[in-house]
């Protein structure tokens, strides 16, 4: 992997990223404080009321991570690291773009990955064990997971990430045609889930990620069916977090959700561009992977929204006003993103579950 091809183009979330590694530190916040409580005096009006506000933002900013870790993490506030050497990994949809650079990641760290996708991938990495799954499909799920068990051992890290977009008008979208993303992009979820979570809730360790998208908050012209079903995937991820706490008492059990905007990659291929890239980048598949690993590392339950743009807008749109929904839609010109001749190249181009008809 080159190293050019690992940085990634400048935009604001390389700024934010900047801040939070010095600004955002706890470190940063507690000698801004210390300074403020010994010195604030001999400063001018103006930088010391510009300080103090820094500060209190500062303070309410980590007083609303720490709550989000306790929630999030079901009450234990415990990071539950993996341990790299006896984790045994599963990413479904490891022979796509994001897949596969999650595999990438994973491979860094574990030499017990398993991939489930519906082909055999061309280029594999050396390393991982490819395996032929239906993830809508129970039985072929099982047999896969028997198959693991047999080759790796119990799987203890589940990254759902298998998922079809099919972007067609409302008018012409068909029950098969949406029950078909429906099934790959929630049912799939699913299927793991039943499948491994079991073992996950006898060791009380793990970590299931799902790799929903911004769809799931928000959805534009011609993305409808495919936005349901990443907003179904999301609320499964919050059920499966819940039901951890609250009924199979595993609350050491890790889950996290990744919901990226546009990822370069033929899947992501349907919709164009965002027009500033600036503040909307298009992003690359290793730095979704990245976000994985990172969630995997710190062995806490995360909701990541990328970009950044993404994360500080996206989440709270559902309760605000319709017009706000709109006004991020039309300025950033969603509406216009997805036409039926991009729909159905990037929809010819890739490989369906049925394994066959190009029809669109
Ligand atoms: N690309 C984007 O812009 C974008 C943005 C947000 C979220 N996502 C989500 O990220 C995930 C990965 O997307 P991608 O861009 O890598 O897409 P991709 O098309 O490159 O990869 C998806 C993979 O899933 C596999 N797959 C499809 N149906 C399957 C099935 N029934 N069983 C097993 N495997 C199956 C495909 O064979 C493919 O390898 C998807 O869930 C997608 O919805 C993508």
């Amino acid at each position: 992997m080159s190293v050019a091809r690992r940085r990634a183009p400048f935009s604001i979330d390389t700024v934010v990223s900047l801040l939070t590694r010095t600004v955002g530190t706890s470190a940063f916040s507690t000698a801004l404080s210390i300074f403020l409580y010994l010195r604030a005096y001999q400063l001018e009006e103006k930088p010391r009321k510009l300080l103090t506000a820094l500060s209190r933002f500062l303070t309410l900013r980590r007083i609303h991570q720490v709550l989000t870790r306790l929630v999030v993490n079901n009450g234990w506030f415990k990071a539950d690291k993996p341990r790299w050497d006896s984790e045994v990994c599963v990413v479904t949809g490891g022979g796509g773009a994001i897949g596969s650079e999650i595999v990438v990641e994973l491979l860094k760290r574990s030499k017990k990955v398993a991939v489930f996708d519906l082909v055999t991938p061309k280029h594999q990495h050396s390393g991982a064990r490819y395996y032929e799954v239906d993830v809508t499909d129970p039985e072929s799920v099982k047999r896969a997971a028997d198959q693991v068990r047999a080759d790796l051992g119990k799987a203890t890290i589940i990254i759902n990430n298998a998922g079809i977009l099919h972007a067609r008008k409302l008018l012409e979208t068909t029950p098969e045609n949406c029950l078909l993303q429906y099934k790959v992009n929630v049912i799939g979820c699913l299927n793991l889930v039943k499948e491994f979570l079991p073992h996950l809730i006898s060791l009380n360790h793990g970590h299931v990620v799902t790799v929903a998208s911004s769809a799931a908050y928000l959805t534009i012209p011609q993305l409808g069916a495919y936005s349901a079903s990443k907003a179904a995937a999301l609320t499964l991820h919050e059920s499966l977090g819940q039901e951890l706490a609250h009924r199979y008492h595993a609350p050491r059990v890790r889950t996290s959700v990744i919901c990226p905007t546009k990822v370069a990659g033929n899947l992501g291929d349907a919709l164009s561009a965002p027009p500033n890239s600036f503040l909307s980048p298009v992003l690359e598949p290793w730095q979704v992977a990245v976000k994985v690993a990172a969630c995997l590392d710190s062995g806490l339950s995360q909701h990541v929204t990328m970009p950044f743009f993404a994360s500080v807008i996206l989440p709270s749109l559902r309760a605000m006003p319709e017009y706000l929904r709109s006004l991020v839609i039309v300025s950033g010109k969603q509406n216009d993103s997805i036409t039926d001749e991009r729909s159905a190249k990037a929809w010819s181009e890739r490989i369906r579950p049925e394994g066959g008809s190009n029809e669109f």
